[in-house]
């Protein structure tokens, strides 16, 4: 294929992509850009396909196969709230292709006799390092969110001096491989980098995993992009970028709703120190509890509701049921919005995929900028599963581990209705004063089976 052609349809599959990510910033055009971020990476595909001579059809096919079936079954079977580790293991698979296709580049390179230039030599480096480091660390992430490693941050004396001393490891083997041409310095290199990513990544508590993943998303993308250069691949240079590039500023985005900075996150041992405050002083017979009947009268009253969702309502898959429940609002001229806060749940943008999954309207979703002036003028405000995202504690407590975060004001609409399953705390470990405040009421129990039986008692009225 002449290369012109080549690289006017890798122009073209470029050009998809940042389409693709126009489209998926808003989700009414979201499912437009994921199709057209598709598209472009199937021409990238079919073209490299087509330009190589020396390809395998044969092995290219098997691995599609194996991969889609694997890809598939996990992608049917997974549950909403498995969705962070399996994006890392995503993550760590781009890494570690990214490390072993540089290594192969390498290898046939010195079978043709080929001398591989400074270019491509300072990137099969980068592509060991950045790769390895990204696998084994999407490694950790997957386990501590899975359980199958200790979630809590694992941290030592000296554990920065010896993380440095395997950064420059990795670094000075890869000069010595720069020199030698030699690949038995490329696997020290990796095996180096390899046990920086689990350095890197097991003094970060679990709470944290979600931005690490983001980071090591990025971190995939730089690896790529690194490949990309060894194999002087236009596409994969541009598609690495714009991964590595929109992973850093989600990842910034992340720290930033959680009023952290990244050096916090990456060095903060954060999950280390449980709860400064006690649960008892909290609470202490302060909790009101109600009954989904009389929370439905509180709503018959209500003029305005605002709905606050959170972690516990993936849990409990509890959308469809809240769209329900607005539905009945609405029908009894209640005016209903949903308070979406940027770090509710597990992942960037999960309250606003699990509501889209229950069709309701985009336009009631309302950031939380938009919404905190609102909630002195709401009736009521129904957090559904959420804890840490309307923690009070985040205004007044400087020594809590969420101190600075902003937060939903729900504390200050009339009255708020807390639907959860007991006083437990949520991620960040500590209590809420919220549950114990004047004008709360707890409708303790399964956000699901509480919403129904809510519209149960609200039809019945
Ligand atoms: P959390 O503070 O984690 O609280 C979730 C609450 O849901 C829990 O207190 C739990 O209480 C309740 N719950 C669990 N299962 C439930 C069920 N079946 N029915 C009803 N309630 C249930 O959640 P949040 O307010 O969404 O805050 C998110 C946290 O994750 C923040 O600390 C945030 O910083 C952190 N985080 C988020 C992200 C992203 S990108 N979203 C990234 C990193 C960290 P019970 O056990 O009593 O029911």
């Amino acid at each position: 294929m002449p290369q012109a052609l080549v690289n006017i349809a890798y122009l073209i599959s470029a050009l998809l992509f940042v389409f693709a990510f126009k489209g998926l910033s808003h989700p009414r055009t979201a499912i437009r850009g994921n199709l057209l971020g598709a598209l472009g990476m199937l021409i990238a595909i079919v073209v490299t396909l087509m330009d190589k001579s020396i390809v395998s059809y044969e092995l290219i096919i098997l691995g599609f196969i194996i991969g889609g079936v694997i890809g598939a079954v996990l992608a049917i079977k997974v549950q909403m709230t498995a969705m962070p580790q399996m994006v890392a293991l995503f993550n760590g698979f781009g890494g570690g292709a990214s490390t072993l296709v540089a290594a192969l580049a390498f290898i046939e390179a010195t079978q043709l006799n080929k001398t591989l230039g400074t270019q491509e030599t300072v990137a099969t480096v980068a592509s060991g390092i950045i790769g390895a480091v990204t696998f084994w660390g999407s490694l950790v992430a997957f386990g501590k969110l899975e359980g199958i490693i200790e979630e809590r941050p694992v941290r030592y004396k000296g554990d920065q001096i010896v993380k440095i001393l395997f950064a420059l490891s990795s670094i000075i083997l890869g000069i010595y491989f720069g020199l030698e041409r030699d690949i038995s310095y490329y696997w020290y290199l990796v095996a180096a980098s390899s046990v920086l990513g689990v350095l890197l990544t097991i003094p970060i508590g679990g709470a944290d995993m979600p931005v690490v993943i983001s980071l090591l998303n990025s971190y995939s993308g730089l690896a790529a992009c690194a490949t990309g250069f060894v194999l002087n691949n236009n596409v994969l240079i541009i598609s690495g970028s714009l991964v590595g590039a929109s992973g850093i500023i989600l990842t910034n985005l992340m720290c930033k709703a959680m009023n952290r900075s990244l050096t916090n996150v990456l060095f903060g041992g954060f999950g280390e120190i449980v709860a400064g405050a006690d649960e008892d002083k909290v609470y202490g017979g302060k909790v009101k509890s109600a009954s989904p009947e009389e929370v439905a009268m509180l709503l018959e009253n209500a003029r305005r509701v605002v709905i606050v969702p959170g972690y516990g309502m993936a849990v409990s898959q509890a959308q469809f049921a809240i769209r329900d429940l607005m539905k009945v609002l609405e029908s009894k001229g209640i005016e209903v919005e949903f308070a979406i806060h940027p770090v509710a749940g597990r992942m960037p943008g999960h309250m606003n995929v699990l509501l889209a999954e229950a069709n309701i309207p985009y336009e009631k979703l309302k950031e939380m900028d938009e919404i905190n002036p609102t909630f002195e003028q709401t009736d009521v405000s129904i957090v559904i599963g959420a804890n840490d995202v309307v923690n009070p504690l985040a205004r007044t407590d400087s020594n809590s581990p969420i101190a600075g975060m902003p937060i939903l004001d729900v504390d200050k609409s009339k009255t708020v209705v807390v639907i959860k399953r007991s006083l437990a705390p949520g991620f960040a470990g500590i209590p809420n004063p919220l549950f114990a405040a004047d004008n709360t009421l707890m409708l303790f129990g399964d956000a699901k089976k509480m919403v129904q039986e809510l519209i149960n008692a609200l039809k019945e009225s």
